[in-house]
């Protein structure tokens, strides 16, 4: 381990004690310590105590300036005024009933307005609505096997958990990649029924098509690789995903749970230019409550409406995440927001670029709409086993130098990215290029090292 990493470790260990004893309790209970996988990081987590705007402080009243914003779903930043209005409106008038009421018909039109598709349903969460995605399509195609990328991450359900994070060598031949389960639990059929590619690489796609012809219902995506850092897609891919799906009868199904808010008004369709069939969005619009949605053609839709496929959820709707729902897309997901998060983000990269090239840090920082990250490499990923080669205690020494010097950097987590929220100043993006400027040359330091050892042998 670096030096250096292990003078970040302690320091953060001294700054969180109330944070590593709030854990040891939570381990005896709950696995891990976390009520999500994600969440769980050694030596031990931070506790948070409270947020507000672009900011949270931690148990021990430590203050971090917040671009992991809940992994990405929080464009709104804390506590957003016009969401928080709208949700306490809703508190004491009925939170939930089980019932239609008069958001939905504004929220679905919201969706409409703003993206490619004619119809939605709601849900709570991505992996609700990427799950009833591949299901409408296969009930609409009347095929049981789709196509998914290595190292994209769609949700928990079974048909998601397949090579999300494979390593060799089960992950086989990168032109042919082999459907690897994501963990214990997820039935073999399941892995028969999801088809491996690689990301940036079409012949990939169309030999799986090639391979099973008429068989294969959908290609479900992230137009941008938020699961691996930040990868974008590169010219012509998804254009040409989108013409192998159009000539093969298949459906393109967008995951936009990050990108739909998060690149700009109109989603990854405006971004690129690209229309998929069936969309799904999750994350950043519930402005921090719990709301998502999949829309589609009508065409789509109406296996829904002839009672053909079921769709249904106790929470779907309910008051408050819908009124949370429709202050986001009205007040927060403005296209004015963009542009002031968009003029933030070029500020912070701007930052950034000037101290990597200054320090002899050796990576790239890479950015779209709100996001954008720091990866340590020496050129351009291009898939899920590029980002495999990065240095995750260069990465760690990067974060927690970070998290010490009060900017909470990004999610833990190597394959993460940072979010600039609406409420994001720019005297806090000033905070993040200090703490930055201050741990580069120790990075930078320490790759120098690690390189000069890799060389002597
Ligand atoms: C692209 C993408 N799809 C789906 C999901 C799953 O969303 P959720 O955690 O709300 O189930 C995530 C979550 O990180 C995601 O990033």
């Amino acid at each position: 381990m670096y030096p250096d990493l292990q003078k970040e470790l302690d320091t953060f260990v001294r700054r969180t004690p109330k944070s590593a004893d709030a854990h040891k309790k939570n381990l005896k209970r709950i696995p891990l310590g976390v009520a999500s996988n994600y969440r769980a990081y050694d030596p031990h987590p931070i506790f948070v105590k409270e947020g507000s705007g672009s900011h949270f402080r931690d148990l021990d009243g430590n203050d971090y300036l917040d671009h992991n914003l809940c992994f990405g779903a929080l464009m709104a930043g804390h506590c957003h005024p016009a969401v928080m209005s709208a949700v306490e409106k809703r508190l004491s008038t009925g939170t939930m009933f089980g019932m239609p009421h008069d958001m939905e018909w504004e929220l679905a039109e919201e969706i409409c307005q703003r993206f490619p598709v004619e119809m939605v349903r709601f849900g709570n969460s991505g992996t609700e609505v990427t799950m009833h995605a591949v299901r409408m399509a296969r009930a609409f195609t009347g095929r049981d096997k789709i196509v998914k990328f290595e190292g994209t991450y769609h949700g928990l359900h079974d048909n998601a958990l397949v090579s999300v994070k494979p390593h060799a060598p089960d992950f086989g031949d990168i032109n042919a990649p082999t459907s690897v389960p994501g963990g214990l639990g997820v039935p073999k059929s399941t892995l028969e029924n999801v088809l491996i590619s690689t990301f940036n690489d079409l012949k990939t796609v169309e030999l799986r098509f090639k391979e099973n012809p008429g068989q294969i219902a959908a290609i479900i995506l992230e137009p941008i690789l938020m699961n691996v850092g930040l990868c974008m897609p590169e010219p012509g891919f998804l254009e040409g995903l989108r013409d192998i799906a159009t000539k093969n009868d298949a459906l393109l199904i967008f995951d936009e749970v990050k990108t739909g808010a998060k690149l700009g008004w109109g989603g990854a369709s405006e971004y690129f230019g690209v229309n998929p069939d069936i969309i799904c969005l999750a994350k950043s619009i519930g402005g921090g409550l719990p709301l998502a949605a999949f829309g589609t053609h009508r065409s789509v839709m109406d296996l829904i409406s002839q009672h053909k496929v079921f769709h249904g959820g106790t929470y779907n709707t309910n008051p408050v995440s819908m009124a949370a729902g429709l202050a986001t897309f009205r007040s927060v997901l403005t296209r004015e927001n963009y542009v002031h998060v968009e003029k933030l983000e070029k500020k912070l990269t701007d930052g950034y670029r000037q101290i990597v090239a200054k320090s002899g840090l050796q990576g790239y920082i890479i950015s779209a709409g709100a996001n954008g990250a720091l990866m340590l490499y020496p050129s351009e990923i291009r898939n899920y086993r590029d980002w495999l080669t990065v240095d995750i205690d260069l990465w760690r020494h990067y974060w927690f130098g970070m998290v010490n010097r009060g900017v909470m950097a990004q999610p833990y987590w190597w394959d993460e990215q940072w979010t600039i929220s609406v409420q994001h100043t720019e005297r806090d993006i000033d905070q993040h290029i200090a703490a930055f400027a201050d741990i580069a040359p120790s990075l930078a330091k320490a790759q120098q090292e690690r390189s000069a050892v890799v060389a002597a042998h």
